[in-house]
């Protein structure tokens, strides 16, 4: 009997193969698990035009693995990501700036739209891009140490990689206007009590392990039934909740047809554990 535990390993031996090299960016598959660390670690992990390219990168190559989970990260105990880089953004013009907000733009639509759970594990500052990285995953954990916040008024400019749009999303219109307004820098505690983050974790070691636990926990359920819950998720985002509900009863009409459903349906009437595929 083929088990959705076998097709994970299966995974983890294709994922090994991802061949590209990064510069800025450290990968690696544990049991089906993907980390990815943002590593500039002397720059805070500041995001420059090769990590933003790097990241698109990344994204397009692991998408197809079907991972159970993908926990993102970033280098060293300071920062998660402190912003954009601040140095390479300086001497650029309108035309350039409005490119690179396109490419993080890019890159933030495709961490949000991986088709598998994607967590961000904030160790640290997660500051303007970095914050905007981690909205873009689909939920955060933080450490004790996490700070949170959009300081670009401070420098003159606007959030440029989504922060404008997906902060509101999850604190609310309010708390987002004034975040924005005052770019206050928000610790850890308050993260958690504005629903920034879930949970916060006394070290980056405990941080990860819960990122891991919560990956290992849906990892027992259908990882297509999440992959289908997450696409409709994402896409009713944007939508009236009538055109969204249309999406949901078109993919549950879907869902219909696929392994996971008639093992996990009939298993439950045969009251046994259901044996998943991940199709
Ligand atoms: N862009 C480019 N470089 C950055 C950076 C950024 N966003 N954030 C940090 N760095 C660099 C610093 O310039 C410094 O480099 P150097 O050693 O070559 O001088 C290095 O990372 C370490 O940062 P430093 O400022 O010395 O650390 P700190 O502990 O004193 O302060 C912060 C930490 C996060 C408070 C401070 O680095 C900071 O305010 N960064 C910018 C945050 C920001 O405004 N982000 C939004 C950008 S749109």
């Amino acid at each position: 009997m083929f088990r959705q535990e076998d097709w994970v390993r299966k995974l983890e031996e294709v994922s090994t193969n991802m061949n590209k090299e990064f510069k800025t960016l450290d990968y690696k598959n544990e049991e089906g698990i993907g980390f990815l660390t943002f590593n500039r670690p002397d720059k805070l992990n500041a995001l420059n035009a090769d990590v933003i390219d790097e990241l698109g990168e990344f994204c397009e190559s692991v998408k197809n693995e079907k991972l159970i989970g993908l926990i993102v990260t970033g280098a060293g105990e300071k920062a998660f990501v402190a912003g954009a880089d601040i140095q390479a953004m300086s001497g650029m013009n309108s035309s350039e700036a409005s490119s690179f907000a396109g490419r993080g733009q890019k890159a933030t639509l495709a961490l949000e739209n991986l088709p598998f759970p994607v967590i961000a594990a904030v160790n640290g500052f997660a500051l303007g891009g970095g914050l905007e990285m981690a909205l873009s995953c689909d939920f955060i954990l933080a450490s004790e140490n996490a700070v949170f916040g959009l300081p670009e008024g401070s420098l003159g400019l606007i959030p440029g990689f989504g922060g404008t749009q997906r902060l509101a999303k999850v604190v609310g219109m309010n708390r987002a206007k004034e975040l924005i307004y005052t770019g206050r820098m928000v610790k850890a505690e308050e993260a958690e009590d504005i629903g920034l983050s879930l949970s916060t974790h006394a070290s980056k070691e405990e941080l990860i392990q819960a990122c891991v636990s919560i990956v290992k926990k849906s990892s027992k359920n259908s990882i297509n039934a999440i992959a289908m819950a997450k696409d409709a998720l994402n896409r009713g985002q944007s939508l009236s909740v009538e055109d969204g509900l249309k999406i949901e009863q078109k993919l549950f009409g879907e869902i219909f047809s696929s392994y996971d459903m008639k093992e996990g349906t009939t298993a439950f009437l045969e009251k046994r554990k259901p044996n998943f595929k991940g199709e």
